[in-house]
């Protein structure tokens, strides 16, 4: 074999090492095939040492073959490195498990706080056997006001007390509605609680929407009473507020229970002693509470046309709670708009 045939038989002997290494993704068995023949003791300096007792026809074809072969193996080498790289050889092409940095991260979404609070709620009236339920927005007379024993002539009636959609359609203005819709399919007992969105045309300030949400309650069954009210009106504020929270309820009054209820929880801000969120008095107001007035019972039986909800042998109590009001005591918010303007600044610090 002369010098020539030797140069091309190597070259051939290369190409195919480094291209079997490159296809195995054999980053050891490539580096190897490097220093056997591209190496600083490999097999081309072997042959480039022939050049120097070739003749001198030989010389200039020989030193041209030795340095196309030198470029040609070291492109070829180049290429099968860089398919045959360390983080080719086994496993994914990527790692999942490596963090994103910030920027590039993905947005993660968050429940509402809204939502949250009413979560909260759910999950204690949840463990004390409360089921979920829900009542249309569009409602009638007979559900807003009538069978909640409301007057044909109490204020709240009136078309800048409720939004009114037509002679006999309005939008509901409390989630009481839901506990005569509640009574008039189902028999008692029952424990259900009805989170969902009223409106009023009151005057939109810091602590007063137009569209708002409330949380309804109704527990009947024999000898429900006000300690009942009261505990279970204290494990919720408990579960929103911490351990210790305590109730207190100051006389009022509603169409609907009776007797009627304000509930007030020691301010979740100060604990007691007084701030500017209670106005120094160490309490907040959460909501509207009381025993189902018997006239509501009456009202059902005859929506029903039954008397399933005798007065003589059920009682029971019921209490509506605005969730944005709730949600504020909880996070200390000062302004019910913030909830409804989708400004992402505020929804995430909460
Ligand atoms: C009622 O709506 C009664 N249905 C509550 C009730 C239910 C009493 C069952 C007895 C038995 P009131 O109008 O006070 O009551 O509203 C209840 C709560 O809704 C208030 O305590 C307050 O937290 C919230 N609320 C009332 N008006 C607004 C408003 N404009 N914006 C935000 N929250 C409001």
């Amino acid at each position: 074999m002369n010098a020539q045939e030797q140069v091309a038989e190597m070259k051939r002997a290369a190409l195919a090492a480094f291209q079997e290494a490159g296809a195995a993704n054999d980053a050891k068995a490539l580096e190897a095939a490097r220093i056997k023949f591209l190496g600083s003791n490999g097999q081309l300096k072997a042959l480039k040492e022939l050049l120097k007792g070739a003749s001198k026809e030989e010389k200039p074809a020989l030193g041209k073959a030795l340095n196309d072969a030198d470029k040609e193996l070291t492109t070829a080498f180049e290429a099968a490195k860089s398919s045959a790289g360390p983080a080719k050889q086994s496993g994914p092409a990527f790692d999942p498990t490596e963090p994103l940095p910030p920027e590039k991260a993905p947005q993660l979404g968050r429940l509402h706080p809204l939502t949250r609070t009413v979560d909260q709620v759910r999950d204690v009236l949840h463990a004390l056997g409360f089921e979920v339920v829900e009542g249309p927005e569009v409602e009638d007379e007979r559900h807003n006001f009538d069978d909640l024993n409301i007057p044909k002539d109490h204020p709240s009636r009136d078309s800048w007390d409720t939004f009114m959609l037509s002679k006999d359609a309005l939008l509901r203005s409390q989630t009481s509605t839901v506990q005569v819709r509640v009574m008039e399919t189902r028999k008692p007992p029952l424990r259900v609680i009805a989170p969902g969105r009223v409106y009023r045309p009151d005057k939109i300030d810091a602590t007063h929407g137009s569209t708002f949400h409330q949380i309804e309650g109704l527990y009947v069954d024999k000898g429900v009473s006000m300690a009942d009210l009261r505990g279970t009106l204290r494990l919720m504020a408990e579960g929103l507020f911490g351990k210790g929270t305590q109730v207190r309820f100051r006389p009022s009054f509603f169409p609907f229970t009776e007797p009627s209820a304000e509930m007030d929880c020691t301010c979740p801000a100060c604990g007691g002693p007084g701030c500017s969120v209670c106005k120094q008095s160490g309490w907040v107001e959460l909501g509207g509470c009381g025993m189902v007035d018997p006239n509501v019972f009456k009202a059902l039986n005859k929506a029903r046309g039954d008397n399933a909800y005798d007065p003589e042998v059920w009682s029971g109590f019921a209490f509506g709670f605005g969730i944005e009001r709730l949600a504020m005591r909880r996070h200390g918010i000062t302004d019910i708009r913030l909830f409804l303007e989708n400004d992402l600044r505020f929804l995430r610090q909460i």
